[in-house]
C-alpha cells in the first residue's frame, strides 16, 4: 500500500499497533482482569508514538537485548540504527501487583478506560548510569532528561503493545495527524519531498529563515511541533500553537505548508535525539529532516553542531532520511536579510541576536522582540500569554 510513498517507514512496514473494532472490544474484555499499570505522561507519549508506528519498526517497550544495544551501539540488537530507548519503568509496588502475570492493562489513571496490553515478554533492569553516560553524554542529574532517567524506576517491563486505542486528547484535535495521515496528506498534495522541522519553542525568524530556504529545494514543509512533555520553562503547547496559526496565517503558503502534532516527550539528549527525531519524522513520511543549532540541546551540555555531526557515524543509507544542516541563523543589518556564518560576511556587530533569557525578559515587560528577531503577531501572542500567567 506504501510502495507509491516518497520513503519507506524506518525497518520497511509501517507499524499499526491500534486493534480494529472486534478486536478492541475483546482486549477490553481481557483488561478488566489484568494488573494495571498507570502510565506517567512520558511513557503515554511512548505509547501513542508506538501505537500510531511513529516509532516503527518498535511494536512495543523494548527488552534488554535492544536497549543495551541502542546505549552501546546506536542501533538495535537486528542491527537497525536505533538512537534512543524506548523502556518501561515501573515501581516495585506495581512490579508486586504485576506478579506472575504474563500481561498487563496500561491505562493513563487508576480508574480510566485501558488504553493498551502489554504482553510481557520480559521483566529487566535498566541502567540509569549508563544510559546517562551514553544517550545523554552526561551523568549530571541537572539535566532534564537525564533527571527523568534517575527519577523512573529501574525495573522495566517489556513485550509487545496491542492498543485498543489512542490517548484521548481535546486540544489541537485537526493537527493531530498519525504517520498514516501525514503521508496520506503528502501523497494528496502531490509532494515526492518533504522537509520536517522538530520544534519546542515558537516560531522566530531563524526559525522560519531554515524552513524557507529548505522548502525552497523541496516539495513540502512540515512543521511538527513536539508537543508531548517539556521542561517547566518551555513556552506551553497552546501558546506554541497560537503561535504557529497566526504565523501560517499571515506568512507560509498554505499548498506548500502543513503544521502537526509531533506527540513526544522532550528527551533534551541533543544529538542522540536529533538522530531519533528524524527516524521518527522519515516514519511520517518526510525525506528530509532539519538539524539546526543545538537541535535538542540544553544548557551547554552540547556543543552547537554536535547533533549535525552524530549523522557522520551512519551510512547514508541507514537513516533513509537526508538531515538538512543549518548554521545559526540571524538578522543581519548589512545584508538587510536573515543569514548565517556561511552566507554573511559582516561581524557580530551587524547582527540581530538575542538570547533566550534577554527575549523573555523583554516579553514579560510587554515589549516587543525586534521584529528581525521575532514576528510582531507571534511577539503579541507572547506577550499576551506571559501577562495572562503572571495574573494567575
Ligand atoms: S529543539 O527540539 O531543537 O530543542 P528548537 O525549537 O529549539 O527545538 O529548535 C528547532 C530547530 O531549529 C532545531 O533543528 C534547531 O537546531 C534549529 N534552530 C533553532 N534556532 C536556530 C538558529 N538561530 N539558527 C539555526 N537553527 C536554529
Ligand atoms: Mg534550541
Amino acid at each position: 500500500m506504501f510502495d507509491a510513498d516518497p520513503i519507506p517507514p524506518h525497518g520497511g512496514k509501517l507499524v499499526d499497533l491500534v486493534a480494529d473494532a472486534d478486536a478492541a472490544e475483546d482486549l477490553r474484555t481481557e483488561a478488566r482482569n489484568l494488573p494495571r499499570i498507570v502510565l506517567g505522561e512520558r511513557e503515554l507519549s511512548d505509547l501513542e508514538l508506538l501505537s500510531v508506528g511513529a516509532l516503527s519498526p518498535l511494536t512495543g517497550f523494548q527488552g534488554e537485548e535492544d536497549y543495551r544495544s541502542v546505549l552501546e551501539t546506536m542501533h538495535l540488537a537486528d542491527g537497525l540504527a536505533w538512537a534512543i530507548p524506548v523502556v518501561l519503568s515501573v515501581g516495585d509496588e506495581e512490579l508486586k501487583r504485576i506478579g506472575g502475570a504474563d500481561a498487563v492493562a496500561l491505562a493513563a489513571a487508576p480508574d480510566a478506560d485501558p488504553l493498551a496490553v502489554l504482553r510481557i515478554a520480559e521483566v529487566f533492569d535498566r541502567d540509569p548510569r549508563a544510559e546517562a553516560r551514553t544517550v545523554y553524554r552526561t551523568e549530571d542529574e541537572e539535566h532534564p532528561g537525564v533527571a527523568a532517567v534517575y527519577a523512573a524506576g529501574t525495573r522495566c517491563v517489556a513485550g509487545p503493545v496491542e492498543a485498543i486505542a489512542l490517548p484521548p486528547h481535546d486540544d489541537f484535535v485537526e493537527h493531530r495527524l498519525t504517520p498514516r495521515q501525514t503521508r496520506e496528506e503528502f501523497r494528496r498534495r502531490g509532494w515526492r519531498t518533504i522537509v520536517g522541522f522538530q520544534t519546542r519553542n515558537p516560531i522566530h525568524r531563524a526559525h522560519e529563515y531554515i524552513q524557507k530556504c529548505a522548502l525552497e529545494i523541496v516539495d513540502g514543509l512540515l512543521v511538527h511541533p513536539l508537543m508531548g512533555a517539556t521542561k517547566a520553562d518551555d513556552v506551553p503547547p497552546d501558546v506554541r500553537m497560537r503561535c504557529y496559526e497566526a504565523l501560517f496565517a499571515g506568512y507560509y503558503p498554505k499548498d506548500r505548508a502543513m503544521v502537526a502534532v509531533f506527540p513526544a516527550a522532550m528527551r533534551y539528549a541533543g544529538p542522540r535525539e536529533a538522530i531519533w527525531h528524524a527516524i521518527c519524522r522519515k516514519n511520517y513520511g518526510c525525506t528530509h529532516f532539519i538539524v539546526g543549532r543545538d537541535h535538542a540541546g540544553v544548557g551547554n551540555y552540547y556543543g552547537t553542531y554536535e547533533a549535525q555531526e552524530i549523522f557522520d557515524e551512519f551510512g547514508p543509507e541507514e537513516l533513509g532520511i537526508t538531515p538538512l544542516k543549518f548554521e545559526h541563523s540571524f538578522w543581519c543589518n548589512a545584508c538587510e536579510g536573515m543569514a548565517s556564518p556561511k552566507t554573511c560576511p559582516h561581524g557580530e556587530e551587524t547582527r540581530v541576536s538575542l538570547s533566550g533569557t534577554k527575549v523573555r525578559e523583554m516579553l514579560r515587560r510587554g515589549e516587543r522582540p525586534p521584529r528581525e528577531f521575532s514576528r510582531p503577531e507571534v511577539a503579541d501572542i507572547l506577550i499576551e500569554a506571559m501577562r495572562a500567567t503572571a495574573e494567575a
